[in-house]
């Protein structure tokens, strides 16, 4: 794989038809157990990275809350520093490290606006980021463990350049339907199934009417 010595996660809960949001953007798709579970994880791992629409859409603060432990640093995607100072994650930047992850698109006006705010500046790729110079960039900041959570073009885009190493996935009993409602894996998509990333299933747990399902790329 080339990429550095960095471990990535890809996270999500989807319905049964692989959904991981609806046609309005609702995407509570966990039980009360497995934001837990997530949690959890969260605090295991060194960064959280989220796509921009993603922060627009439904303004996490990816913080570690429904366990103790540490809150890892959260990464936003944002080719063109666009994002709103009044999300809730820019909002507790002071308090939680943020960074936000430019392409050299970024308007001189966008950042001088994000410079502003207590986050860090990565600037990798010219028109969209760039994963893999940004998993470089970001292995020299002590980050070796990442758990990306989406959205669906997210993980398109870490699926097609082959760096991630586990795929953690709730299966949670919805049916949603809706050409418009936000998939798993967004973007083009592979042409053969051969072209999917090989996946050997580590391990399957019932968390009531939830499934957590863990594969590993081989
Ligand atoms: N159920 C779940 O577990 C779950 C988890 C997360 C999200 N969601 C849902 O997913 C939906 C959002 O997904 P989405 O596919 O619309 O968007 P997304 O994956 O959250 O964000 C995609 C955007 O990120 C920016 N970006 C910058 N560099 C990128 C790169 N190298 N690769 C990919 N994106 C890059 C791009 O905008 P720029 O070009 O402007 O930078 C791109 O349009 C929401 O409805 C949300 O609720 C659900």
């Amino acid at each position: 794989m080339e990429k550095s010595n960095m471990h990535i996660i890809l996270s999500a809960a989807i319905s049964i038809d692989g959904k991981i949001s609806t046609r309005s953007n609702d995407s509570k798709l966990s039980s009360q157990e497995d934001s837990t579970r997530l949690h959890k994880l969260r605090s295991k791992v060194d960064a959280i990275l989220i796509g921009k629409n993603t922060m627009l859409k439904d303004d996490p603060l990816l913080t570690v809350r429904y366990t103790k432990g540490k809150n890892p640093t959260r990464i936003i995607l944002d080719s063109k520093g666009t994002i709103s100072k009044n999300s809730k994650i820019i909002k507790s930047s002071d308090k939680i490290p943020t960074i936000i992850a430019v392409s050299k698109k970024i308007s001189k006006a966008n950042l001088s606006k994000l410079k502003k705010l207590p986050v860090e500046i990565i600037i990798s790729g010219e028109n969209s980021v760039n994963l893999k110079l940004l998993m470089k960039k970001l292995s020299t900041k002590k980050i070796k463990t990442i758990l990306v959570e989406g959205g669906g073009t997210v993980n398109w885009e870490f699926i097609k350049n082959n760096i991630f190493d586990e795929l953690i996935i709730t299966l949670s009993p919805y049916l949603i339907g809706g050409n418009d409602a936000t998939s798993l894996v967004e973007g083009k998509g592979f042409a053969k199934i051969v072209n999917s990333p090989n996946l050997k299933l580590k391990s399957v747990k019932r968390l009531k009417n939830h499934l957590v399902i863990n594969y590993i790329k081989v």
